[in-house]
């Protein structure tokens, strides 16, 4: 059963395309990650397709201890503009796709975020999300002082506390409070202000944030963990939960999942919306579809195939082993454990060995890999709608700018005609194209 009369788009936009190689295809721009005007492309054909967003990931860090060893594989770790100042740029030449970024509560602090998300929604007009993710990239921590990445759960415990600060200063103004009367010379109304006074394990706060209630009251919260500990931070904090996810069954248990605990934390169950990862190949005929998909195969260097495995699963070290061999037994890791343990189980069900993983992990990088025609896709997309599993997908073309083109002149062109998508955007706000509500202080 759906609960919408149409599915939520975002488009997720690693800047040459969530594909490893795809860096090296001859019509992607190598240096998409730094090209403004490729991000302003990209941007306008979302916005051309009446998509809900744009979805930016991030890091704060190359990865590897040797820069040298680097030299080949660092394409494949989010190599862009920082996401917000990115947005920012991108929100004056669009006028209603939502602009989400990417925000880390391990490396940034509350105040900061807080402000630079309700500047975002306030310069935009109501389009501003963040997504809240607790790092996957270990290395980040050698940027900002720490000897190590901390633990999985302490960094949980940080977010939540994080999330919760973020919003109560999204909260310190009421919505009428800043009169700017210049007659009476009144700026604000002191008593539509309250200081947040946060004292907790973490962090401590006076506020007020230095910035009027935003037009969306609270941007949009995506959350992106998996995990016990991710699905819990989703259930108290997040409009929208973002996932990886292969099996129609799966999902609909962890949507299942996730608005229980929602419930549990008092919410309406029915208030958080999951999106799914989708890596997809669009071709007129599924024979273009599938050459697509070998083409970028390819492209892909044996050591950036197996590094990235390697980090995939966990930071694990895989030198030596026999690449047509299986996977093998793996140490325990404190990176994120929903990835690691879908391909674990997605190696052992399917008999694959090291290579054949890399092959399938290099190219749709844990995420569901969707090869077709636009009928085929829609159908797909659809089945997975239509049974209430998820509320849409995120959609992560493999290679840019050409795969947002195919997505959005094939493939939405037939979820419009079979009444899945909208044709046109109704209202102005990132709320409003989710069907949230904006809400009170
Ligand atoms: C679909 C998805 C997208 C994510 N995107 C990012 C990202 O862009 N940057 C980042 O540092 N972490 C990202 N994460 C990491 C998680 O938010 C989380 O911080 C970490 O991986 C632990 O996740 P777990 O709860 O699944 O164990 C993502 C995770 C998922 C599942």
């Amino acid at each position: 059963m759906t609960r919408h009369s149409h599915m939520r788009l975002g488009a997720f936009l690693y800047p040459t395309g969530y594909h490893v190689a795809a860096w090296r295809h001859p019509e992607v721009p190598a240096d998409a990650g730094v090209n403004f005007a490729h991000y302003a492309e990209l941007a306008r054909t979302a916005e051309r397709g009446a998509l809900d967003f744009l979805f930016l990931p991030d890091s704060s860090a190359m990865r590897g201890a040797d820069l040298s060893e680097l030299s080949r594989t660092a394409i494949r770790y989010v190599a862009q503009f920082e996401p917000l100042t990115l947005l920012g740029a991108l929100a004056a030449v669009t006028e209603r796709i939502g602009l989400t970024a990417t925000v880390s509560s391990t490396y940034n602090e509350p105040y900061h975020t807080a402000r630079m998300i309700a500047s975002l929604d306030h310069i935009s007009g109501g389009r501003a999300g963040w997504n809240l993710v607790t790092s996957q990239n270990p290395f980040e921590a050698y940027n900002f002082g720490l000897p190590q990445h901390p633990e999985h759960d302490a960094r949980y415990r940080r977010a939540q506390e994080f999330a919760e600060v973020v919003k109560g200063l999204w909260d310190t103004w009421d919505d009428d409070a800043w009169v700017r009367d210049k007659e009476s010379g009144l700026f604000f109304e002191p008593e539509g202000v309250r200081p947040l006074d946060h004292r907790g394990e973490h962090f401590s706060v006076r506020g007020p944030l230095n910035m009027p209630r935003t037009p969306q009251g609270h941007p949009v919260t995506i959350q992106a963990g998996s995990s016990g500990p991710g699905r819990d931070l989703a259930a108290a904090t997040a409009d929208v939960v973002f996932t990886a996810q292969h099996d129609k069954n799966d999902v609909k248990a962890f949507t299942e999942d996730v608005r229980a605990r929602a419930g549990k934390h008092g919410r309406d169950p029915d208030s958080l919306q999951v999106l799914a990862g989708v890596f997809p190949f669009v071709g007129r005929t599924r024979a273009e579809a599938e050459e697509k998909a070998q083409r970028l195969r390819e492209l892909i260097q044996p050591e950036v195939g197996l590094d990235l495995l390697a980090s995939e699963l966990g930071h694990v070290d895989l030198s030596g082993c026999d690449l047509d061999g299986p996977l093998p037994r793996l140490p325990p890791s404190n990176s994120g454990q929903s990835r690691r343990d879908l391909l674990v189980r997605m190696a052992a069900d399917e008999g694959l060995s090291v290579r054949q993983l890399y092959q399938r992990v290099a190219g749709s990088r844990g995420h569901r890999q969707v090869v077709g025609t636009a009928e085929s896709i829609a159908d797909d997309l659809a089945d997975w709608f239509e049974s209430g599993a998820v509320d849409g997908f995120i959609v992560m073309p493999p290679s840019l700018p050409d795969g947002l083109d195919d997505f959005v002149d094939l493939v939405v062109p037939e979820l419009r005609r079979r009444g899945l998508f909208r044709s046109a955007y109704e209202g102005s706000t990132l709320r409003d194209h989710l069907g949230l509500r904006r809400p009170g202080r």
